[in-house]
């Protein structure tokens, strides 16, 4: 058992974060003519990866390839292990360990390291541990995933942390919780005559004072807190042998693909300048070892190669209808894509149509970047067309046995679902046929009004659905 830590003492809400998976970080290394090794058979690490249900995602739709996850704190490690154990999932292991025992002592190489939401919220000494390890065990052709809370945003945010520690000196417990979420509430509502400064910084409070007590306690009251600059990141990578690559966030994919040959240091004043511009809160750096020489225009024979999938609606020749809103494409070829990757969801579909199409590649990095399309390097992980005797992803089924309130599907989405639908996934466990589905479905105490055939064609959109 290792000390008790603040993430035992409360615990931080757990998810699972999509950008993260290989199958991303190797397309966005292929758009740089880049080589990844294998999403189907990667080995990945996750650094201070909590209760490692990130990676136990992954691991449930990736059967060939290995996962570890690390943590410190034995309450989320436990929480872990638990819901692994539950799914018999023998491809992640879940550990207690301190990045400042891995940093020197850690043995082998992985294909993937991940460390997401560590970096802006412990001391230097863990800071430069996380490098140390990072080198030592990135594999040649690796990806590293590093999140943190990033400059000139992180400076803002440090202006409402500090008000609010101020408000909440002396308080603990329960009354310390119910201060901040209150003085977060104050501050958060417009006032009469409010200067621009003061506007940035209710901007700032808004999504803070929607947050649940594990968010709060640990994102904005935690011991420590540290934002970055990408100049920082860079230049710390740098003397770890290593080169920022991109960001994860699609949205920020120009940060390392500027569209012209700059070098890499170039590449990183520019995305830093727009970074100021932007007045950018967050990133999801990529490094990869230094001397990979990553290309900076988009790589178009490596293009070819990826799988894009979209969930929209097609409602016309031109028109779509995306979560975020509706939005209109004029380019019937790319319009006609859009409308059999909506048909085809959650499947991905080949680009290699679009092999060679400078024009047509630019249009779908643009997609890429808006958000309405997602780029991948490995296919579906889960099925649309389950067999006679469906099986439901082994995670979704311990989730439900154990009551969790939300499921991560085999594509890394966070899914809630009533009683019915949860009852009937873990009904599906690859041993039941469609007709002993119905029958046993039809048993239960809940309301029938969905077909078994409906159910397992609905559960399967979802990505729950293995087989
Ligand atoms: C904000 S949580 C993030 C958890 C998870 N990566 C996520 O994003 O959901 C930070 C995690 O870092 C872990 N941590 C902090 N210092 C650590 C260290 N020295 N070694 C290992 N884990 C550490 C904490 O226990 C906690 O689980």
């Amino acid at each position: 058992m290792g000390e008790a830590t603040s993430y035992d003492a409360v615990e931080y809400p757990a998810s699972s974060y999509p950008t993260t998976h290989p199958s991303h970080l190797a397309a966005l290394a292929a758009l740089h003519g880049l080589a990844a090794p294998d999403p189907q058979t990667c080995r990945v690490l996750e650094i201070a990866g909590g209760d490692g249900i990130n990676l136990a995602a992954m691991a449930a739709g990736l059967p060939q390839a290995h996962f570890t996850s690390f943590d410190l704190s034995t309450a989320a490690v436990e929480r872990g292990r638990r819901v692994v154990a539950a799914a018999g999932l023998t491809n992640v292991d879940i550990v207690l360990g301190d990045l400042l025992d891995w940093a020197d002592g850690a043995e082998g190489q992985y294909d993937y390291i991940i460390a997401h939401g560590l970096y802006a919220w412990v001391p230097e000494s863990v800071r430069a541990a996380m490098w140390r390890l990072v080198a030592r065990v990135l594999a040649p052709e690796g990806i590293a995933f590093v999140s943190y809370n990033a400059q000139p945003g992180g400076y803002l945010r440090m202006a409402v942390r500090d008000m609010l520690l101020h408000a909440l000196d002396g308080l603990e417990g329960d009354a310390r919780m119910a201060k901040a979420h209150a003085v977060l509430q104050a501050y958060s509502t417009q006032r009469e005559g409010e200067r621009l400064t003061q506007q940035a910084l209710r901007a700032v409070a808004e999504p803070m004072a929607l947050k649940n007590d594990g968010s709060l306690f640990h994102d904005e009251l935690g011991e420590c807190y540290a934002p970055q600059s990408l100049v920082q990141m860079a230049s710390a990578a740098g003397s770890h042998g290593l080169a920022f690559l991109n960001d994860a966030l699609p949205k920020m994919v120009t940060d390392g693909l500027p569209g012209e040959a700059l070098d890499d240091a170039e590449v990183v004043r520019a995305a830093q300048a727009s970074d100021y511009e932007a007045v950018t809160f967050f990133h999801q750096s990529l490094f990869v070892r230094e001397g990979r020489a990553p290309c900076r225009v988009v790589d178009p024979a490596a293009f070819g190669h990826l799988l894009a999938s979209a969930k929209l609606e097609r409602k016309s020749a031109t028109e779509f209808v995306h979560e975020e809103g509706p939005f209109e494409i004029d380019d019937a070829a790319m319009a006609d894509f859009l409308g059999e990757m909506a048909a085809a969801w959650p499947e991905r579909l080949p680009l290699a149509r679009f092999a060679g199409d400078a024009e047509k590649q630019a249009g779908v990095l643009e997609l890429y970047q808006n958000g309405l399309v997602q780029l991948h390097a490995a296919p579906f992980p889960g099925t649309t067309a389950p067999g006679d005797a469906p099986e439901a992803s082994a995670l979704v089924r311990a989730q439900v046995a154990l009551g969790a309130p939300i499921l991560f599907s085999l594509d890394m989405r966070v899914v809630t679902m009533p009683p019915g639908p949860r009852h009937f996934l873990s009904l599906m466990d690859g041993t039941r046929s469609r007709e002993q589905l119905a029958a046993d479905w039809g048993k239960s105490e809940f309301d029938d009004q969905v077909s078994a055939d409906d159910a397992i064609a609905q559960l399967a959109k979802a990505g729950l659905v293995l087989s």
